[in-house]
């Protein structure tokens, strides 16, 4: 059987794709440098799915040794997850973003190219919308407006990739917009652990009930939504994963093309319905203070995820319980 190439596949969004392609009967080859995650996650998805997968430690950017990757296996498809993903560390360091998240994803489509592998699934995100419109955001709002490099890495390789298939419309490719993915799998013995103090909203709350972390900073209540604080679409991993699986499954069909979906639930929560909510599915405290806005944040975005269940015939089944229990677990397991 030919294999899904996963690059990135022991991170966050990554091992839990893993996991879904296993469980779907899909061979699969990662290949990871451990940049922000840890060689457990791989006897971690063997234990959840009693599957085996190939496994290389390189960096994808490095040509010659994913050149052997290709070598040694027969690809049909690239899940590109590989890329620096924390949006505070790309303002500091924006020639390591561009290099690893561009340039990498560069050699990658090369590679590709020369040994005739044409399908391509890429891990967008909600930030190249910017500063939205209108909500809820359907595919066709306007992109652009990225405020920091992380995002215009994003969106670079979005324009990029559409470049690519004009220039040969015999690639296959798929651009998944992700919402805020947050939760884990609910064994919890995979999920999300961001390096230092973290950035996004639900690894602080995780943080802040298991008492690692004082309290949370609201930023901001002074934003036009129902209780003024910001407004965000919160997607379960394990659903996300599901999702590559659907985008998978349409690229398996003759049709060729490039394709863009979100991934959301369609459903805005406010910062302070995820403490409450949170507290109720797990019975922690989480304090928290209300501070200043942080600056680029916006007050809403939410994904209108009609076009995903049209095509893909996906939608996200879990709920903000399911979210918060699962994310709290994996922390409680692991701490
Ligand atoms: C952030 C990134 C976005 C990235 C996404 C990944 C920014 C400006 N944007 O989006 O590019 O794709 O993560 O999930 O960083 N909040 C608090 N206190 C906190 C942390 C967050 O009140 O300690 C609030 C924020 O103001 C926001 C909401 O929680 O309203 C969600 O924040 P976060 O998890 O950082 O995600 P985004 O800002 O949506």
């Amino acid at each position: 059987m030919k294999k899904i190439l996963v690059t990135g596949g022991t991170g966050y969004i990554g091992s839990h794709t893993v996991v879904e392609l296993l469980n779907s009967g899909r061979e699969v080859v990662i290949i990871d440098n451990f940049a922000n995650s840890k060689p457990e996650v791989l006897e971690r998805i063997k234990k959840i799915t009693n599957k085996d997968f190939k496994f290389y430690e390189i960096d994808y950017s490095n040509r010659e040794d994913l050149e052997k990757v290709f070598e040694e296996n027969e690809i049909d498809a690239v899940i590109n997850f590989a890329g620096y993903k924390a949006v505070g560390e790309s303002v500091q360091k924006p020639l390591e973003y561009y290099s690893n998240n561009i340039s990498g994803c560069l050699v990658l489509l090369q590679t590709m190219k020369k040994y005739g592998c044409k399908k391509f699934i890429f891990s967008s995100s909600a930030t190249v919308y910017g500063d939205p419109e209108v909500v809820p955001l359907t595919e066709d709002c306007k992109i652009g407006g990225t405020t920091n490099p992380y995002g215009n890495t994003k969106l670079f390789i979005e324009k990029i990739l559409q470049d690519l298939y004009i220039s040969d419309n015999s690639w296959d490719i798929c651009i998944l917009r992700y919402f805020n993915p947050v939760g884990a799998h609910e064994s919890g013995l995979i999920g999300e652990e961001p390096q230092g103090i973290p950035n996004n909203l639900m690894p602080y709350i995780v943080r802040v009930a298991s008492g690692e972390l004082k309290e949370l900073s609201v930023f901001g209540n002074d934003y036009d939504t129902h209780d003024g604080t910001g407004v965000r679409d919160y997607i379960h991993v394990v659903d996300l994963a599901k999702g590559h699986i659907s985008a998978l499954n349409k690229l398996d069909k003759e049709e060729k093309g490039i394709f863009v979906y979100n991934l959301g639930t369609g459903i805005g929560y406010s910062v302070l319905d995820i403490v409450n909510a949170f507290e109720k599915s797990t019975g922690k405290k989480v304090p928290y203070k209300i501070t200043q806005r942080r600056p680029g944040d916006i007050a809403k975005a939410y994904s209108d995820a009609k076009k995903a269940k049209k095509e893909l015939g996906w939608e996200a089944k879990k709920n903000l319980e399911d979210m918060c229990r699962d994310s709290w677990k994996y922390i409680e397991n692991n701490l």
